[in-house]
């Protein structure tokens, strides 16, 4: 059963307060209790793009949000676009004949100004980009590209909202600090679950596996947060974002594979609220954030009210869907070593290039000493029950050179157990499995 809780936001530059049900959604508060309807319900899981709002400057899907998740945070909404006239992007949507169905377009020009207002001279590639999130059944495409590059570089009409409403949800929902998010594991038993981005917890809420009344979210507790250097290791607190970890200098720097992985999940929306705790706590054997940890050695930081512990990536992971993940524990963190020269490549093949799970994935990680490979880890995704490294495909490749790569790609085959499923075959997996390998070890040499 849910509860009412008192929400406050700054929502298209007003202050709003309301008592809401802690079960809504974010598109649910929106159109069924402030009536903003300009976000529409396409998918309700993340694939559509028709319900792109703004959250924090970011493009978010507001059917992977919680409502209570936005306690405190600027939202903006279509019907917050236009003052006086038109907005720009509005007015180069007419223009250009990129208005063409209405339920796509809210999501579509949402989609756009977050870019804008980010990257006003976004060029043709960054808008394709940008847009990668939201999907157009009837493939006018060229126009609402158009759209958007037309309205680049033009003046934004207000400046940008700040948030100037203290949040209001209980800390019940909405803990923020650490300690207040374990006692709610503790004292809630098994009935309570978090959410961090959402981008997988409430796919499975839509589906109809999870209860939301038992939601509680993450995303405020500050221990949870961050990306920096922690005693001569490279620390990512489960909250990073995807965009955050792609954004980061040092993640780039310690663990090169990892950003390229970040960048091919999803699209823009799911990338803003995505995090590497959800990834990780998903244990998919095609979750990308994880054989980039598997080919850097990471370390799995987890907690609970009486206890922590560290489990090294490949033993946090016991199978499809399942880790050593307790239900009174969190994921702290991941801590990666940090090695000097280290180099690596991330190449994964889904369906298409964005939105899609990926078919095979292949980290590599590797360091060099005088022009010879040193230092070698390969691990793969999708091609086993979990996310496998590969020892054998290792040992050739510190032999270096061609005969080594021969050997490489043929060991790599033997390594990994794929199945046949509706993405592929389990030939097809093993052959491309092989063939990212070659690409990657490539990609590490000459870089
Ligand atoms: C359209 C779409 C495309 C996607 N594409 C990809 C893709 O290309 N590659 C990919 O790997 N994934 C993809 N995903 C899956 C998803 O976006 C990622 O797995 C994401 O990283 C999940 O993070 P989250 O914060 O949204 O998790 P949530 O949905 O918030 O949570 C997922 C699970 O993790 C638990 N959890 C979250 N944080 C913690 C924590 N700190 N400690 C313990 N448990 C925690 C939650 O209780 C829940 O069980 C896609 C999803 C969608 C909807
Ligand atoms: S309704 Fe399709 S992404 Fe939200
Ligand atoms: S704009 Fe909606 S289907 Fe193309």
């Amino acid at each position: 059963m849910a509860d009412l809780i008192d929400l406050a936001l700054t929502l298209n530059r007003q202050p709003v307060r309301l008592r809401a049900r802690s079960d809504l959604r974010l598109l649910d508060l929106l159109r069924d209790e402030l009536r903003l309807t300009g976000a529409k319900e396409g998918c309700g899981k993340g694939e559509c793009g028709a319900c792109t709002v703004i959250v924090d400057g970011h493009a978010a899907d507001s059917c992977l949000m919680m409502a209570f998740q936005v306690d405190g945070a600027v939202v903006e909404t279509i019907e917050g676009l236009a003052g006086a006239g038109l907005h720009p992007l509005q007015d180069a949507f007419i223009e250009t004949g990129g208005v063409q169905c209405g339920i796509c377009i809210p999501g579509m020009v949402m989609a756009g100004k977050a870019l804008l207002d980010r990257q006003p001279q976004a060029d043709l590639d960054s808008i394709r980009a940008g847009l990668a999130g939201n999907l157009c059944r009837c493939t006018g495409y060229t126009k609402i590209f158009a759209a958007v590059a037309r309205a680049a570089g033009q003046p934004a009409p207000h400046p940008p909202a700040v948030a100037s409403t203290p949040p209001a949800a209980p800390g019940y929902y909405r803990p923020r600090s650490l300690e207040e998010a374990l006692e709610i594991l503790t004292q809630r038993g098994g009935e309570a679950r978090p959410v961090a981005g959402g981008t997988d917890v409430l796919v499975k809420a839509k589906d109809g596996q999870q209860s939301r009344a038992s939601l509680f979210d993450l995303t405020a507790v500050a221990e949870l947060r961050g990306i920096e250097e922690r005693d001569g290791h490279l620390w990512i607190g489960a909250g990073a974002t995807h965009t955050e970890m792609i954004d980061s200098p040092l993640v780039a720097r310690v663990i090169p594979s990892l950003p390229q992985a970040c960048a091919v999940i999803g699209g823009p929306q799911i990338r803003n609220r995505g995090t590497l705790g959800g990834n990780l706590a998903n244990a998919s054997p095609a979750a990308d954030t994880v054989p980039p940890l598997y080919a850097a050695d990471a370390v799995v930081e987890l907690v609970s009210v009486s206890s922590r512990r560290d489990m090294p990536v490949a033993q946090f992971f016991t199978g499809p869907r399942q880790s050593v993940l307790a239900p009174d524990e969190l994921i702290l963190g991941v801590r990666v070593p940090i090695r000097a020269g280290v180099r690596g490549c991330f190449l994964r093949l889904g369906q298409r290039q964005a939105q899609a799970i990926s078919k095979v994935s292949v980290a590599v990680g590797m360091t060099f000493r005088d022009g010879r490979p040193e230092w070698v880890r390969v691990a793969l995704g999708a091609v086993a029950p979990t996310v496998v490294r590969a020892p054998e495909t290792e040992k050739a490749l510190l032999e270096g050179g061609y005969e080594a790569l021969r050997r490489a790609r043929e060991a790599v085959k033997a390594e990994v157990v794929p199945i046949d499923d509706l993405r592929s075959s389990r030939a097809y997996r093993r052959e491309m499995a092989a063939v990212l390998l070659e690409r990657a070890v490539r990609r590490v040499a000459e870089a």
